[in-house]
């Protein structure tokens, strides 16, 4: 790991010029800076893989972009991409190399970790998965009485979820077979119950999706489940038929009583909200078919080799990660919206989420010393239209700067009517008006009540980028995730952090272990918790 990503960002010159040039950027104003350049919109815009990024309705200038690639420059960003794709132990404090980029590596290059190529392993998975996800579709592989499978349930939570939920979701117009594909990850047993409410076991196959294969929500959904299916099909042996893992952990999966034949083995070197391309996808490989989830790992390569590539001037998950910086670090925005137009899109805010959050929620730097600058936004979002009739107020007129990202295809998989033209309108639309507002002069001129103006003015200036590409297609759908997960590694370069490890999560687990022993105890506990705690744990025993 080179010296300039442990440093602090905020001691370099190049942090210190952002400073001071922040303190014009309050007097920037977007109608301005479009009328007084007639290239802005050419300038600030490019395509890279199939996606088209105008990031010119940002407050930038020629001299913000100049100041950011110069801080990306000193971080040394360029060096920290070519040793993460390298396979260098860039996750310190796990002590492991990053190389989700392997798990699409199409270049026939080896990639090596610890002296060894993983990518035959690698290739071995993806072929196992596929004569699975084959076998399954065709019939050839069924169930414990015999009959075929017609629902999967993958049952896993976090990294082991989200990623194949959203792309499932996204692109559900290139479903396969007619087996349907759920997710269940609450441990409320509420998820469980609802998902195989009206489902036959016999007819059903459960996915255990954990990395670790000690996540205490995934394990008691996979034990109930099991239970379910042998109570039903009155048979121990039918969990052979009827489950599959995916995880690294094969001593675990082996103890729980699943096959190892029947498990998809990935590594440590792939962290869990990195892991969509890796046997975690077999639920979406079984959904959408094996050429549509390959075309997927297609577009997650092409973006991966332009982050590699593309010099930083015309590197757009690197500008999308300066921009963000710039909208934090210096302009003072706390949050971050997503907003897809396009209702296949509705699950990726949630997983952007885990994506950014997880990744950049840091508190303290590589060396381990509280970092003193803002790191990771909170990320949030809906589709549109839904969300301009919901929180877009806020946005437009409220107190707070919340920089978006609009995303839209230009084709739509359902062109009824004349929806998508609407579609497309709305998220045009909304960028302007944040960009442009309404001015007092605007209003007036429009012949409204005097004590309406204020109410009616929009500032603009309000921060956005447009993401577009022709249509949703599975390549389309990894570049997109590709081009976020490398704006992530750039945000996490410029802050110096490390965005590969999640020990925030550690203490909420131990404490719930501790709070579940009380609240099973048969006597009555001797709870040393805070007032609070105890006072909540004596009223559930007592209600439960
Ligand atoms: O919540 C923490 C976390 O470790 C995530 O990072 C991970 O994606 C999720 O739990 C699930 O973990 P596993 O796949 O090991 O069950």
């Amino acid at each position: 790991m080179n010296a300039k990503t442990h440093a602090s960002p905020l001691v370099m010159p190049e942090w210190k010029a952002l400073e001071k040039h922040a303190r014009s950027a309050a007097s920037f104003d977007l109608r301005e800076l479009f009328s007084g350049d007639a290239n802005r919109h050419d300038d600030f815009s490019l395509q890279a893989t199939d996606l088209f990024l105008d990031y010119s309705k940002n407050l930038v200038t020629r001299e913000t972009m100049e100041l950011l690639f110069a801080l990306a420059e000193a971080r040394q960003l360029g060096l920290a991409i070519q040793e993460m794709f390298a396979g260098v132990s860039i996750n310190t404090t796990e002590r492991r190399p990053v190389l989700h980029t392997a798990l699409r590596n199409k270049s026939g290059e080896a990639v090596t970790v610890g002296g060894q190529d993983v990518m035959p392993e690698v290739h071995a998975v993806l072929d196992k998965m596929a004569s699975f996800a084959q076998r399954l579709g065709s019939g050839e592989w069924v169930g414990h009485t015999g009959r075929r499978i017609r629902h999967v349930i993958n049952i896993g939570i976090g990294g082991s979820d989200l990623g194949p939920v959203m792309a499932s979701e996204a692109l559900k117009a290139f479903r396969h077979t007619d087996i349907d594909v759920h997710f269940v990850s609450n441990v409320d047993g509420t998820h469980l119950a609802e998902t195989i409410r009206d489902l036959d076991p016999a007819e059903t196959l459960f996915i255990v999706a954990s990395k670790s294969f000690t996540t205490q929500e995934t394990l008691t959904n996979a034990e109930t489940a099991r239970y379910w299916l042998v109570e039903e099909l009155d048979d121990d042996a039918a969990v052979a038929r009827h489950f599959a893992a995916l995880s690294t952990n094969e001593e675990a999966v082996t103890a729980f009583g699943i096959d190892p034949a029947n498990m998809f083995e990935f590594w440590d070197w792939v962290g869990g909200r990195y892991s969509l391309c890796s046997a975690i996808g077999l639920s979406l490989m079984i959904a959408i078919g094996v050429d549509n989830f390959y075309a997927m790992l297609e577009g997650f390569h092409a973006m991966d080799r332009h982050f590699v590539e593309a010099p930083l001037r015309e590197n757009m998950p690197a500008i999308l990660g300066l921009i963000g910086v710039w909208n934090n670090n210096f302009l003072g925005a706390d949050t971050h919206a997503i907003l897809p137009y396009d209702q296949y899109l509705h699950r990726l805010p949630a997983y952007l989420q885990q994506l950014d959050m997880e990744s950049n929620g840091k508190g303290v730097g590589l060396d381990g010393t509280p970092v003193t600058w803002q790191t990771g936004p909170v990320i949030w979002g809906e589709p549109g239209t839904n969300g301009q009739h919901a929180f877009y107020q806020l946005i437009h007129q409220g107190t707070k700067l919340v920089p978006a990202d609009f995303i839209g295809f230009c084709r739509s998989h359902n062109p009824f009517g004349d929806h998508h033209d609407k579609l497309m309108a709305n998220l045009i639309a909304q960028t302007e008006a944040l960009a442009f507002g309404r001015t007092e002069e605007e209003v007036r001129a429009e012949g409204i009540d005097e004590g309406l103006v204020p109410h009616k003015v929009f500032t603009g200036n309000r921060p956005s980028n447009t993401i577009l590409a022709d249509v949703l297609s599975p390549r389309v759908l990894g570049e997109l995730i590709a081009l976020y997960e490398h704006k992530v590694f750039t945000q996490g370069i410029l802050w110096g952090i490390n965005s590969f490890d999640q020990w925030g999560v550690e203490l909420g687990k131990k404490l719930a272990s501790t709070v579940l022993s009380e609240i099973q105890s048969q006597a009555e506990p001797d709870l040393h918790h805070d007032a609070s705690t105890d006072a909540l744990i004596r009223r559930y025993r007592a209600s439960r």
